[in-house]
């Protein structure tokens, strides 16, 4: 056989190869996979939930979306209450206005509420609860972390410090899918996060 036969017979079996790689390694649209709160999970998706784990915990969400109490080692997350943001029956002690003039941040003692400049804030309820994040998309939950969006609304605030978004927006897609993957599978806790108040109204 002439070697420009050959290459006749063997190009369609390339061709009908890559054609069937595509069709395996295409990405399902985000939109539809999370329909429900929390999906099913694939072989895939556990993959990429470990990741997303692993991220969380590397990175510290828990350092500011954790309620914590005090232990030997100083304050530890409270593990039923993983991720699931400032307690909604919980108390701030009095706010020292003069240190925050002065240039001061404060945090409260479990670090899930900071006072400055821009008023206080109140770290997120991020569990799979929908007070948290449970009905969410993952296009919202990029627009969140990319673009410091409330929510991850188009038209909606800014998020506030300490959410360091503008340092997380350059994560990759694939990273940032992942943690949102994770969070949809973290315990539900039902607790609504009061909102953020503005400096004039802490005096
Ligand atoms: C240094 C503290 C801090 C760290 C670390 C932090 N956050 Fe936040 N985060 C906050 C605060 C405070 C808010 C609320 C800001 C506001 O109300 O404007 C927030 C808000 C959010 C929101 C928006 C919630 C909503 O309802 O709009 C998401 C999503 C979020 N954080 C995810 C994460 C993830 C994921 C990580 C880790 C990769 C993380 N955060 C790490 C403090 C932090």
């Amino acid at each position: 056989m002439k070697n420009n036969q050959k290459f006749l017979i063997v190009l369609p079996a390339i061709l009908l190869l890559c054609l069937l790689a595509t069709r395996i390694s295409l990405p399902t649209d985000p939109e539809e996979s999370w329909q429900a709160p929390i999906a099913p999970i694939s072989p895939d998706s556990t993959t990429l939930v470990a990741r997303g784990a692993y991220l969380v915990n590397a990175i510290g969400c828990a350092d500011c979306h954790s309620p914590k109490q005090l232990g030997a080692h100083g304050p530890e997350v409270i593990p039923e209450l993983h991720l699931s943001g400032f307690p909604q029956t919980a108390v701030v002690p009095p706010i020292d206005l003069a240190s925050v003039r002065l240039g001061w941040v404060l945090f409260s003692p479990d670090l899930t509420s900071a006072v400055g400049p821009w008023g206080q804030s109140f770290a997120a309820n991020i569990t799979s609860d929908p007070t948290g994040i449970g009905n969410w998309s993952e296009a919202q939950f990029k627009r969140a972390l990319r673009q410091g969006k409330y929510k991850g609304l188009e038209n909606s605030r800014t998020l506030l410090p300490p959410m360091p978004w503008e340092t997380y927006k350059n994560m990759s897609d694939e990273d940032l899918k992942a943690i949102f993957y994770y969070l949809k599978t973290t315990r539900p806790v039902n607790n609504v996060v009061p909102p953020p108040r503005a400096f004039v109204d802490l005096q």
